[in-house]
């Protein structure tokens, strides 16, 4: 008799996701480059995968401090002190050091207050049910992240409203919250910056539309953070200059290069939130090292080595844009410290990443389902870390890999 286990485990299989994944690896068993092994980091953004020693174009970590001296000093130093971990939920107690790293990064944010979640997807699992309920409606942006819309779906299940709106239309978002009334609060979802196409939101016209409707703007920056807006304080205060109606969301695992997400918000807020969210009082906290590293990752933003490290990590991105320009081919976004460069066939873009790698580049070909369909990209992560002698010699390989997938499409159409 097979036991329901296995039995579950072929009826996933036969699904849509699975069959689509299997069905994808089988058709490109040598060019997918999916779930990879790192067997090694460095020296710098070298790596090693399958015995090859590779240029890393696939890391978020756009400032570099994930090799920055004094934040493995402080993980090291932090580790003797606090151990491992935090030994239980928040909701009973919390190391010092979380405390003082939600201070600090209010302090950078300029918010009263922040909290601390173990991700951004905790965060928003988390939080937004936590925010409404039967009475309140969610209107979110139809590009909105995962992790927000995966928030919304807990949040419909305990019975909130909720709709979703065209990608950064104001005129849409309104349409949608009039449909929606009577209701008590709205809750707009939306993205700081949307990291596929690095196109901002139109935050101005999103508050004020807020304001008239009875909505808070929940906005989640996680690819701000850390690389924009002044000191690296993303998208929001740049966008509206002050952070009136709205909860924050960033990122500590990604410009950062340590481990989280946070919510900035008003210290009564604050509390309400480490009452309400779900993930905060069930789940256990970031460890006690990463926090301390998140202190001194905020402490080099607000430093003057800030600046000399955005500036670098401009140099190369916009070395980087022009140079794919040049060779006639599309690069999308613009934002963020990642170059979007469009190929479209899926065939092509898995083709484009193996040759890179092969020429000693890691980059992330993006097919569908991530993209829309025929809408591969190449997507290169740049770092301030990386060195001028890497980003030319990636520049150097795309212009070679494009003229072999050309010769090889003339050939295929021959
Ligand atoms: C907008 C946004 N939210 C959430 C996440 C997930 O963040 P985390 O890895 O901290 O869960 C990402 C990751 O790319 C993101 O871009």
């Amino acid at each position: 008799m097979t036991l329901p286990i296995d039995r579950l485990e072929q009826t996933l299989r036969k699904t849509g996701v699975s069959r689509f994944m299997e069905h994808f690896e089988t058709l490109f068993p040598e060019t997918h480059l999916k779930d990879l092994v790192v067997d090694a980091v460095g020296p710098g953004r070298e790596i090693v995968i399958n015995g090859r020693r590779v240029v890393n174009f696939g890391c978020d970590s756009f400032l570099g401090l994930d090799q920055h001296p004094r934040l493995i000093e402080a993980i090291e130093t932090s580790v003797r002190h606090w151990g491992t971990h935090n030994g239980s939920s928040r909701i009973f107690a919390s190391v010092r050091a979380n405390v003082q790293a939600e201070e600090i990064l209010a302090q950078w944010l300029g918010t009263e207050a922040t909290l601390i979640y173990p991700s951004v997807t905790l965060a928003n699992l988390g939080a937004i049910p936590g925010l409404v309920g039967k009475a309140d409606v969610i209107v979110y942006d139809e590009f909105a992240h995962n992790s927000i819309q995966e928030g919304i779906r807990i949040a419909k299940a305990n019975g909130t409203r909720s709709a979703m709106f065209r990608h950064n239309d104001p005129a849409d978002l309104e349409r949608q919250l009039h449909a929606l009334r009577p209701y008590r609060f709205a809750l707009i979802a939306v993205d700081g910056v949307y990291s596929m196409t690095g196109d901002l939101p139109p935050l101005r016209d999103f508050q004020a539309i807020a304001l008239q409707h009875d909505a808070v703007l929940y906005i989640d920056d996680a690819h701000g953070t850390g690389v924009l807006g002044e000191h690296g304080r993303g998208t929001v205060l740049e966008s509206l200059g002050s952070y009136d109606n709205t909860l924050v969301v960033g990122s500590l695992s990604k410009g950062f290069s340590c481990l989280g997400g946070f919510i900035g918000c008003s210290r009564s807020f604050q509390r309400q939130l480490k009452i309400r969210s779900n993930s905060y009082i069930f789940g256990g906290p970031v460890p006690p090292p990463y926090l301390d590293a998140i202190i001194t990752a905020t402490e080099i933003l607000l430093s003057s080595e800030y600046p000399l490290l955005r500036a670098r990590l401009k140099t190369y991105v916009d070395r980087l844009t022009t140079g794919c320009r040049e060779m006639g081919l599309t690069v999308l976004g613009g934002a963020t410290p990642i170059v979007s460069v469009f190929i479209g066939d899926e065939a092509d873009t898995l083709q484009v990443g193996k040759l890179l790698f092969d020429a000693g580049y890691y980059v992330q070909s993006v097919t569908f389902p991530a993209v829309p369909y025929h809408g591969g990209v190449i997507r290169i992560q740049v770092n301030a870390n990386h060195t001028s002698a890497q980003i030319e010699g990636l520049l150097d390989a795309l212009g070679e890999t494009m003229t072999t997938l050309l010769a090889r499409s003339s050939r295929r159409a021959a």
